[in-house]
């Protein structure tokens, strides 16, 4: 596991959009795993800057997000796949066919979360996968239990995570209690990983996390110390506390 620890938020995304940014020099038709939430935003603002003025070209990028709320629609702005077309999609040039958010309004959610994982596979696996992590170690919507799922699946959402993300919601009530989310098995086939993390609030779980010494399901993104490429890239405040 590597570490590289910048001065601040933006330092953070601007090293997270150099590494990208140079994968796909090196393979123009890479498969990303993206993630939502607040922290990737500054990289994806970064990503469209290089689009802009360096000629970055997502032409042939396939995307695949981790997870999705169950119950919201696409056009339903709290939905993940709205965030990811207004945040990032919509400013490149990126074949919106190529992007791929789990549909949390599928008919039949268990078949669906199979083919999510299937598909993944068909496209060639993800190449470079990014993570942002929950105040209480979650990693997508896998959060600390008895068990974690392999696969992508249907879970419950912890109260820590309700009200982590009601900030994005007009209330509490209004936040979904169960979402998609790709399993800590799909996530760790992907090829290299990057983590994100900012701010003093994440510190306990980098904490945790660079203790390195055990996996623990009540830790799920303890679980990443088993792939052999994974890179964290943190802000002085979530390394130092
Ligand atoms: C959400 C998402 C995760 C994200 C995490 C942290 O619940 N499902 O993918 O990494 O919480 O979010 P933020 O980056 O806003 O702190």
């Amino acid at each position: 596991m590597k570490i590289l620890v910048e001065k601040d938020y933006d330092m953070m995304s601007k090293a997270a959009g150099q590494i990208i940014k140079e994968e796909i020099a090196k393979k123009p038709n890479i498969v990303l795993g993206l993630a939502t939430g607040s922290t990737p935003e500054g990289m994806y603002k970064e990503l469209i800057r290089m689009h802009k003025e360096e000629e970055l070209d997502f032409s042939k990028v396939v995307t695949f997000n981790l997870d999705e709320y169950v119950g919201l629609d696409g056009d339903h702005p709290n939905s993940y796949r709205y965030f990811m077309n207004d945040i990032f999609f919509n400013h490149i040039n990126i074949n919106i066919k190529n992007t791929h958010v789990p549909n949390g309004k599928a008919e039949d959610l268990g078949q669906y979360c199979k083919t999510y994982d299937e598909i993944i596979q068909e496209a060639g696996g993800v190449d470079i996968q990014i993570l942002g992590i929950g105040e209480n170690g979650h990693v997508a919507f896998n959060e600390p239990d008895e068990a974690l799922s392999v696969g992508t699946s249907i879970v419950k959402l912890t109260e820590s995570t309700i009200q982590a993300n009601s900030r994005f919601f007009d209330s509490i009530e209004d936040v979904p209690k169960t979402a998609i989310t790709m399993g800590i098995g799909s996530i760790l086939k992907a090829k290299k990983i990057i983590l994100l993390a900012n701010g003093k609030n994440k510190a306990k779980a980098i904490k945790e996390l660079l203790k390195g010494d055990k996996v623990s399901t009540q830790m799920p993104a303890s679980f990443l110390l088993l792939h052999p490429d994974v890179t964290i890239i943190v802000d002085e405040d979530a390394y130092k506390g």
